[in-house]
């Protein structure tokens, strides 16, 4: 024995955990001479066949009819590397994956019965529900297998589905069961962009215009000029507010010191405390890119209220949310138990409240309580003008 324990002792453990993806940005990610999907899966390991199974969004295979058949040929052609281990696995699109325990049970048996490993793959195929919910499934099992996340919205692609966070919904609360874990790769394809609904297409535009009122006035400026391309579905356009938007997330979380969120502030969810309530006020009938957008006409009105931004910038964000077709305004914001969001988000916070506001284009500050007058002023603002 090398030395005796004296009473009040401690050891002081301290672990040092690097992480790295890549987030790739492909068109036509399953045509067979596009090596970006054998590249993502076989970074680490090139001279072996990788076992996987693959859960996509049902909404994203009907409207993909032969998503199936590509992906077939693909791992044919591949056969070498890619051992796709059981046949597609359809989730059914939207917030219902992340209300409906049930899919996760299903995913663990899945991973239980094909007798995956923790150096095994998932591969998600979907909108942000679908991803955060399968991100959920997988880090479990064996305290984690590898994922590779396969954005499908505007909104996941931009922002949830490069991140390190997944969730999904429990007890009425917004993301209440979650675990930070990072995917192995992620992959933006631009072209499963093109069958989104109108909805889907620009709601997810809102995380964008959150990450430029943060962090660049000059993206914000580019967002207002292209507004109308950005309606009309100019697909060229979007893919720059994407990889701009994903850009200024993946940066943030590489540089900003906090990306496990330890600690209280948490400088990305401007708009969100808001956002999340109105999202289970609304039974999810709100999505959660319009959710945000409500969030921060709020939560911008009050900056100008409280004489921190300048009203003429205010203006400029109403606006650019108008000529994007947002409605800003929604019943459940006159609901009792809407400010309980600001309770709901301390809690998720960690007892103390942070709440991120504006004080230029470009630049956010915090604040560790609102006043609920100036909250309603603003919500009989947004009824009043008919936002
Ligand atoms: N993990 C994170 O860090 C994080 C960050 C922000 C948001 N989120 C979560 O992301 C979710 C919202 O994601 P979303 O905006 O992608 O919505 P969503 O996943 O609900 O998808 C919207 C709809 O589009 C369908 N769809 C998806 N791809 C399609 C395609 N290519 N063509 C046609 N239809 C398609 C879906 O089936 C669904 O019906 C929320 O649950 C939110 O909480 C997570
Ligand atoms: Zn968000």
């Amino acid at each position: 024995m090398e030395s005796r324990l004296t009473m009040n002792q401690s050891i002081f453990q301290k672990l040092e955990v690097s992480w790295e993806y890549p987030v790739y940005f492909t068109e036509n990610l399953f045509d067979e001479k596009n090596r970006v999907f054998l590249e993502a899966i076989c970074r680490k390991e090139s001279d072996k066949k990788h076992r996987f199974f693959i859960a996509v969004d049902d909404n994203v295979a009907k409207a993909h009819p032969g998503l199936e058949e590509k992906i077939f040929r693909y791992v044919s052609r591949h056969s070498g590397e890619l051992d796709l281990v059981a046949p597609i696995f359809s989730i059914p699109g939207g917030e219902a994956a992340k209300n409906e325990h049930a899919w996760i049970e299903n995913i663990h048996q899945k991973i239980h019965s094909l007798g995956l490993c923790r150096q095994s793959f998932v591969v998600a195929i979907g909108g942000g529900a679908v991803l955060d919910m399968v991100g959920y499934a997988s880090s479990t099992p064996h305290r984690g297998l590898r994922l590779i996340r396969i954005p499908t919205t505007v909104l996941s692609q931009n922002d949830s589905g490069v991140g390190v966070k997944n969730a999904i919904n429990a007890f009425g609360k917004k993301n209440f069961l979650g675990t930070f874990a990072p995917p192995f790769s992620v992959i933006n394809d631009s072209q499963f962009l093109l069958t989104l609904s109108q909805r889907d297409w620009i709601c997810g535009v809102t995380e964008a215009i959150k990450v430029a009122l943060l962090k660049s006035p000059d993206f914000f400026s580019y967002l207002e000029q292209h507004a109308p391309l950005l309606v009309n579905r100019d697909i060229s356009i979007m893919q720059n507010v994407v990889y701009n938007c994903a850009e200024l997330h993946l940066k943030h979380i590489r540089t900003a010191g906090d990306p496990f969120e330890f600690g209280h502030s948490r400088p990305l969810d401007f708009g969100h405390w808001s956002a999340h309530k109105l999202e289970s006020l609304s039974q999810y009938r709100l999505r959660h890119g319009e959710a945000v957008a409500c969030g921060i006409a709020l939560d911008t009105l009050y900056s100008v209220a409280m004489g921190f931004f300048p009203a003429e910038q205010g203006n400029r964000v109403i606006h650019l949310f108008q000529s994007l077709g947002f409605s800003l305004y929604q019943p459940e914001m006159e609901q009792e138990n809407f400010l309980h969001g600001l309770a709901e988000f301390r809690e998720h916070l960690g007892g103390i409240l942070c709440i991120p506001l504006l004080s230029a284009i470009g630049s956010s500050f915090e604040v560790k309580d609102m006043d609920a007058k100036k909250i309603q002023d603003a919500v009989f603002f947004l009824k009043k003008k008919n936002l």
